[in-house]
């Protein structure tokens, strides 16, 4: 229908006949001449209906409002002295209609387009009319070149691409599954996979020695800003391979992913270890855009006067105290302010908050008292501190403190007195060797999955004291605080899998329900084998600035797994029901 987008519209154009199309942006009436701004996929043009010229065009113009989808067709022309839109690519020229189709109106918008505050219920409702915006255009056209070029990279180095099913069994990565109902198998259900994990490792089973999907992943969680029910995953697994094999292609992809997206990165990330990011950023996932480091105190408070601290500091391995340093903080922040700031970690269960104000005539506050001289002088060397500073410690169980200083610390980066988050930089980091279990409440689970390959001594073993201290060939990639994606090398052999699945408490039996065919296919040479998978929907969101995850997705759920557009989920008929062997015995809604 038309000649050219709007985007390829541009002075030499001036004098030719041109026939665009797309959505009234805004017309303005100036008493007899219309003014249109036509908008297509992605650029803006102005149209110009004036009686003078055409009497016809002028009074469908009339007509016309905000959404009206037209084909205009007109000859082009500059732009007056001064009335240049430097804004808009179109900005220097204009056309003149000489055709005005009005393709089909459109009701009043529900709600201003290019407004950020609008209530996000109602743009999700309408998600469509959001999908018309410039800045959602943007978006999905970044995702588009990052899926491009992950198809490219990952070809170029040798992967197969393979789609895996949707409708299975239960896959292990931790959170609940949706089920779906068999109507055949009266009373029993497939699982949608949580991630391809088990059908990858099969692959390698099958020979294909390196895969990749663009794959659709659904876990029943918890929703929070980067996280949805129904995600993205691009995943990955090579075979004959170490740890390093999987690093570097992770690193090329990326890489490949950003140049494309045009944005300027490093082709090898920082690494750090696991036990090293939670003891000095009290997280597994640090934001290395600032500094903010802790630093452990726990000797020197062993020896202060004050029974509390020097009792927590009696267990070295089993409490922490963590000493944070804010450069200039005491001349920032007043005391009220960092009485607040108590209140805050209060909120992530910690008992309070000390402080130390370095002033001119050395260290200060309500803690200074229980210590000597020299251990004054300790703190204020291991911190670096300089006149100006302050620094705030967290005392108590090691999990806790650590989750509450590292709270902390984000806090305070963000804290809009110190700022200190530099939103144009990309900060990757690799966190390594994850401990292989976590033990809670008693139970002994995976840290990343039962499949993780434990690190292992010469003879293949595994080899430990305290099972929290076993480590694992795991790895997760993090972006500015977000944890982008992670993978591991796999188990290959079947009794070290075995042996992991006792250390868990998993019964033979319940090994075999659950994942018997993978046990089976490992019986049939198992080459040895490793991946990752990234989160694509989290790396858009980042790329593009976003706010939310939401933002990225074409038609997202809400944080309540709603999709307000389709209003699913929704209740089915009673003969649905009844097809699939089901009755709804009580509605729980969570
Ligand atoms: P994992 O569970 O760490 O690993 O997931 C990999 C990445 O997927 C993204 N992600 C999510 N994104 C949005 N919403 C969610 N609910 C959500 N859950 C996870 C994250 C995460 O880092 N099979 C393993 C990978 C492997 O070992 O190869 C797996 O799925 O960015």
């Amino acid at each position: 229908m038309r000649t050219h987008y709007c985007a390829e519209v541009n002075e030499e154009h001036i004098g030719q006949e041109v026939t665009v199309a797309g959505w009234v942006s805004s017309r303005r009436d100036h008493g007899g001449l219309i003014f249109i701004d036509l908008r297509d996929k992605d650029q803006v043009i102005q149209l110009v209906c004036d009686p003078a010229d055409n009497v016809e065009v002028h009074k469908i113009a009339e007509e016309i409002r905000d959404q009206f989808v037209l084909v205009a067709t007109g000859k082009m022309r500059a732009r007056g002295e001064g009335l240049e839109n430097p804004k808009l690519k179109t900005g220097k020229v204009e056309m003149v209609v000489e055709k005005l189709v009005i393709e089909n109106r459109s009701k009043p918008m529900p709600f201003e387009l290019n407004d950020d505050k609008v209530n996000e219920e109602i743009k999700l409702k309408y998600r469509y009319l959001e999908l018309r915006t410039q800045k959602a255009y943007d978006i999905f056209k970044l995702r588009s070149n990052a899926t491009i070029a992950t198809r490219n990279s990952l070809d170029e180095l040798g992967f197969l691409e393979v789609e895996t099913p949707i409708i299975t069994k239960s896959t292990p990565e931790g959170a609940r599954d949706y089920l779906v109902p068999s109507r055949v198998h009266g009373g029993e259900f497939y699982a949608l996979p949580q991630s391809p994990q088990l059908f990858k490792q099969l692959l390698m089973v099958g020979g294909f020695d390196r895969y990749f999907q663009i794959a659709k992943c659904f876990r029943d969680e918890d929703l929070r800003a980067d996280r949805q029910p129904e995600f993205t995953q691009i995943d990955v697994e090579m075979s004959f391979c170490d740890q390093e094999d999987v690093i570097e292609v992770a690193e090329k992809l990326i890489h490949d992913i950003f140049k494309r997206c045009k944005f300027d990165i490093p082709t090898k990330f920082n690494r750090m270890t696991y036990q090293d990011a939670m003891e000095n950023y009290g997280s597994d996932k640090p934001d290395m855009r600032y500094d903010l480091k802790m630093v452990d105190v726990i000797d020197i408070f062993e020896r202060c006067d004050n029974e509390i601290f020097s009792g927590i500091a009696k267990d070295p391995k089993a409490n922490r105290i963590k000493a944070l340093k804010v450069p200039k903080g005491d001349e920032i922040f007043s005391k009220r302010e960092m009485k607040k700031f108590e209140e805050y970690v209060r909120k992530f269960g910690a008992s309070g908050l000390g402080y130390f104000q370095m002033k001119e005539d050395g260290l200060k506050g309500p803690l200074t008292k229980f210590f000597t001289e020299e251990d004054i002088e300790l703190i204020t060397e291991r911190c670096e501190l300089e006149v100006g500073d302050a620094v705030f410690f967290g005392a108590g169980a090691k999990k806790l403190v650590l989750d509450y200083m590292g709270r902390f610390r984000i806090f305070l980066a963000e804290h809009e007195k110190l700022n200190l988050i530099d939103n144009s930089k990309f900060e990757f980091l690799w966190v390594m060797d994850f401990p292989m279990f976590e033990v809670e409440d008693g139970k002994t689970k995976a840290m990343h999955h039962a499949f993780t390959m434990p690190v292992t001594d010469e003879n293949g073993k595994i080899v430990y004291d305290d099972i929290e201290e076993l480590k694992s060939v795991a790895y997760d990639i993090v972006l500015n605080g977000t944890e982008l994606g992670g993978g591991s090398i796999r188990i290959h052999k079947e009794e070290l899998q075995k042996e992991i699945f006792t250390l868990m408490g998993i019964s033979e039996e319940e090994a075999e329900e659950k994942f018997g065919f993978l046990l089976d296919a490992f019986k049939f040479g198992a080459p040895p084998h490793g991946g990752f998978a990234l989160g694509l929907d989290r790396l858009i969101m980042l790329m593009t600035g976003s706010s939310s995850i939401r933002e990225v997705i074409a038609f997202p759920k809400t944080q309540k797994a709603q999709c307000l557009l389709t209003k699913a989920p929704s209740p089915v008929d009673e003969e649905q029901l009844r097809d699939l062997s089901l009755r709804i015995r009580q509605q729980v809604t969570v």
